[in-house]
C-alpha cells in the first residue's frame, strides 16, 4: 500500500510535469507563428479562384487540378482573365480542337497573348528572341513573306543568316535535333496562325509569375553550356554571388514598372536586359541595351549600339559611378577586340589550306573542321561573355587559354597538311 505522503508527491510531479509541457508547448505556437510571418509572401498568396463556378474551372478543378491550382494563384486569374480568353477561338481558327462544346487551343499562340500585350509582343517580336532564333536551325526558306519581312527588320550584322548554320543541325538529324536545337530554338517558332514565338518559355504556366521571369534559372534553360555559358559567368560574378547568398531578400513581386535598388541591391539576367529598373524602361527586345554581336564570329558593332549603350548604362548607373561604367567598357570593347583579332588568326591558318584545296569541301568531317569550328564558337564567345558578365575564369581558362591551344593544333595540322601536299 503507498503512503499518503508518496501519492501527494507524485500528484505533485505530475502537476509540475503538465505546467512544463504547456509553457514548452505556447512556446513552440509562438515561434512557428512568427516563423510563418518571415515566409516567402506568395505562399499565403490568394487563390483567385478557390470560389469560381467558372465552367472550365469547375471541371479541371477535378481532371487537372495542378493548372487550376497555379493559375489561381496567378496575378492574372486576380485580374479576372479567364481560361477561355487564352484558350477559346473560333471554329475555323488554326488548331482550334473542337471541345466541351465549344474550340480551344492545346497550345495558346502569341496572338492570343497579344489581345492585351501589344506592347511586350511588339518589342518580343523586333528581338532575336522571336524569328531569328528559329531561322538559326530551320533556315529562312518556309517563312512567308510577311514573316521575311518581320525577320529582316530585326538587326542581324554583316554574318550571313543561312550561311553554313544548318550543317550541324542537318547532321544530326530529326530525332536528336527535337530534343536539341528545337527546344531552345523554338522560342522563336512561328505557330499554325501565323504568330511568332512561345511567350511561355520564360513565363512558365499557368502561374505566369513575376519572380520565376525575373530569377536567372529561367534564362538557364538556353544561356548555357560551352558555346554560351552565361548562366555559369553570372554565378561566378560579384552580381551572381550577391544573387547567391541574399538573392531570398529581394523583393520578387514588386510591380513591374517600380522595381529600383530597393528591391534588388544587385542585378539577374532580367534586370540589365529586359526589366524596367530604376529610370529605365522594360523592354522584351533583350538585343535593345547591346553595342556588339558578340556571339558572330567576329564581333562588329550593332547598327544603334550608341543608343544601346545609353540604355544599358542607364541600369548600371542605378548602382555604379559614370566613370566605373565608362572605364568598364572601354576595357571590354578592347578585349573583344583581341578576341576578334584570335579569331582572325584561326583565318589566317585556314586560308592557305582552302586556297590549296587541302580541305574536303564537307563540313565537319575531318578534325581540323572542329577546332576550327570550337576556336571561335566556344571559346572566342565565351572569353567575350566572360568579359562583359565579369567572369575570371571563363575568359581566362575556358576561353582566352583555349584558343592559344587551338592555334596551336591549327597550326600543326596545316603544317602538316602542306607538308604532305608540297613534299
Ligand atoms: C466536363 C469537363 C470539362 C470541361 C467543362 C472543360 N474541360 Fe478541358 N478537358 C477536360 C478533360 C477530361 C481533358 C483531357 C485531359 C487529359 O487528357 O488528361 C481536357 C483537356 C483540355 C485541354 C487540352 C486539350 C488537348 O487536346 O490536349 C484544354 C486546353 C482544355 N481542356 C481547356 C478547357 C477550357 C478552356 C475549358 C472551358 C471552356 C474546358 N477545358 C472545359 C475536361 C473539361
Ligand atoms: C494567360 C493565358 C492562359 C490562361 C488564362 C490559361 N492558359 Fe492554359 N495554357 C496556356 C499556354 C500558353 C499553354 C501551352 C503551354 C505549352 O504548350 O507549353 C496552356 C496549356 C494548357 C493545357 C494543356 C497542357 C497541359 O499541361 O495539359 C490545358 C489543359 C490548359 N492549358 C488548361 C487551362 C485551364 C483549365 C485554364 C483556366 C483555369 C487555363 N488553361 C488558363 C495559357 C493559358
Ligand atoms: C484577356 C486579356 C489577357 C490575355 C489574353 C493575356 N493576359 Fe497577361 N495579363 C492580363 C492582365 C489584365 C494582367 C495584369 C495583372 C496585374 O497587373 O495584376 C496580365 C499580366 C500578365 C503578366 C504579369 C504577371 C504579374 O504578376 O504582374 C504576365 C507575365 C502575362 N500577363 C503574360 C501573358 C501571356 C504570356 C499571355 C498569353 C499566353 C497573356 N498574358 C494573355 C491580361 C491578359
Ligand atoms: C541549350 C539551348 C540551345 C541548344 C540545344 C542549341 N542552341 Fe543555338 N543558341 C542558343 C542560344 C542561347 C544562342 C544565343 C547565344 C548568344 O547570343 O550568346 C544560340 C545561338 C545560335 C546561333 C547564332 C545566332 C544566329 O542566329 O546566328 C546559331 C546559328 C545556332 N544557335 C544554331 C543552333 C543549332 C543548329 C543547334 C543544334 C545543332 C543549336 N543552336 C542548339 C541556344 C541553344
Ligand atoms: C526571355 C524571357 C521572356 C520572354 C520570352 C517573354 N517574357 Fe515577358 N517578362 C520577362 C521578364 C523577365 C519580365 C519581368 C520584367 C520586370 O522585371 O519588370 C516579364 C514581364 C512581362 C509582363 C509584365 C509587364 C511588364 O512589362 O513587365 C508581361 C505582360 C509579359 N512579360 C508578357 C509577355 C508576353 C506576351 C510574351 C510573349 C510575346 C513574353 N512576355 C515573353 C521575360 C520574358
Ligand atoms: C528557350 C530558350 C531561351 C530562353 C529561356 C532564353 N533565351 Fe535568350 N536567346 C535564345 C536564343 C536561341 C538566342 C539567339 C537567337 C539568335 O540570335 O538567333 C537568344 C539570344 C539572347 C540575347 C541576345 C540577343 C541579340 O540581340 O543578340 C540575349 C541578351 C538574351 N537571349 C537574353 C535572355 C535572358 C535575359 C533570358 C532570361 C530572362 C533569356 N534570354 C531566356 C534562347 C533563349
Ligand atoms: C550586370 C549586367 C548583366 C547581367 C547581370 C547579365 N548580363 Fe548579359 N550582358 C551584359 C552586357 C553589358 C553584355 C554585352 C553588351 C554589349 O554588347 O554591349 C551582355 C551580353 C549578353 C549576351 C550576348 C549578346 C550577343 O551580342 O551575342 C547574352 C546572350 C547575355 N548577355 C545573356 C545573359 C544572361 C542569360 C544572363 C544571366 C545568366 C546575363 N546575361 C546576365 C550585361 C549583363
Ligand atoms: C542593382 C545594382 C547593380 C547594378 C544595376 C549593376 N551592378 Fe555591378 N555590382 C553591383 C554590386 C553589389 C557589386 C559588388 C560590389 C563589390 O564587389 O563589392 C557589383 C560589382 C560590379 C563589378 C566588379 C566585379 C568584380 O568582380 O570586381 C563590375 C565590373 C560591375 N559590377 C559592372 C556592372 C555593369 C557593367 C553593370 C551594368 C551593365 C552593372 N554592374 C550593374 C551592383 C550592381
Amino acid at each position: 500500500m503507498k503512503k499518503a505522503s508518496n501519492v501527494f508527491n507524485e500528484n505533485k510531479l505530475l502537476i509540475i510535469g503538465l505546467v512544463v509541457l504547456i509553457v514548452v508547448l505556447g512556446f513552440a505556437l509562438v515561434v512557428l507563428a512568427i516563423g510563418k510571418a518571415g515566409a516567402p509572401s506568395n505562399i499565403g498568396k490568394v487563390n483567385a479562384l478557390a470560389e469560381s463556378q467558372d465552367e472550365c474551372v469547375v471541371c479541371h478543378r477535378k481532371d487537372t487540378p495542378g493548372i487550376v491550382d497555379q493559375y489561381g494563384h496567378s496575378s492574372m486569374a486576380a485580374a479576372d482573365v479567364k481560361c477561355v480568353d487564352c484558350h477559346e477561338v473560333a471554329a475555323d481558327y488554326p488548331g482550334a480542337v473542337e471541345h466541351e462544346g465549344v474550340n480551344v487551343l492545346q497550345s495558346p499562340t502569341v496572338a492570343m497573348c497579344q489581345k492585351c500585350h501589344e506592347d511586350e509582343v511588339a518589342q518580343y517580336l523586333h528581338s532575336r528572341h522571336a524569328l531569328p532564333a528559329y531561322v538559326s536551325y530551320a533556315g529562312s526558306d518556309g517563312l512567308t513573306a510577311e514573316q521575311l519581312d518581320e525577320y529582316q527588320a530585326i538587326p542581324e550584322g554583316d554574318f550571313d543568316p543561312q550561311k553554313a548554320r544548318n550543317a550541324i543541325y542537318a547532321l544530326e538529324g530529326p530525332e536528336i535535333t527535337r530534343f536539341a536545337c528545337e527546344s531552345c530554338h523554338d522560342i522563336g517558332k512561328p505557330s499554325v496562325d501565323g504568330s511568332t514565338g512561345q511567350c511561355q518559355k520564360c513565363h512558365l504556366r499557368h502561374e505566369f509569375s513575376l519572380t520565376q521571369a525575373r530569377k536567372p534559372e529561367t534564362c538557364n534553360n538556353c544561356h548555357i553550356g560551352p558555346d554560351h555559358p552565361q548562366w555559369e559567368i553570372y554565378f561566378e560574378s560579384s552580381h551572381g554571388i550577391a544573387y547567391s547568398t541574399m538573392g531570398d531578400t529581394w523583393n520578387w513581386e514588386a510591380d513591374p514598372g517600380t522595381l529600383g535598388v530597393d528591391d534588388f541591391p544587385a542585378p539577374t539576367c532580367a534586370i540589365c536586359h529586359m526589366s524596367g529598373f530604376g529610370r529605365t524602361p522594360t523592354s522584351h527586345d533583350v538585343g535593345d541595351r547591346l553595342t556588339w554581336f558578340l556571339t558572330a564570329q567576329v564581333s562588329m558593332r550593332r547598327p544603334s549600339w550608341e543608343a544601346n549603350m545609353k540604355k544599358m548604362q542607364s541600369v548600371c548607373r542605378e548602382c555604379h559611378n559614370e566613370n566605373f561604367i565608362a572605364e568598364f567598357y572601354q576595357a571590354a570593347d578592347d578585349a573583344t577586340e583581341a578576341v576578334n583579332s584570335l579569331v582572325r588568326q584561326a583565318d589566317e591558318i585556314i586560308q592557305p589550306l582552302k586556297d590549296k584545296n587541302l580541305l574536303t569541301s564537307a563540313p565537319f568531317d575531318e578534325p581540323v573542321d572542329f577546332v576550327y569550328f570550337e576556336n571561335w564558337h566556344h571559346w572566342g564567345r565565351t572569353a567575350k561573355f566572360g568579359v562583359w558578365m565579369q567572369g575570371a575564369d571563363y575568359t581566362q581558362w575556358h576561353g582566352a587559354y583555349e584558343m592559344l591551344s587551338d592555334l596551336a593544333d591549327l597550326n600543326q595540322i596545316g603544317d602538316e597538311k602542306l607538308n604532305t601536299a608540297n613534299p
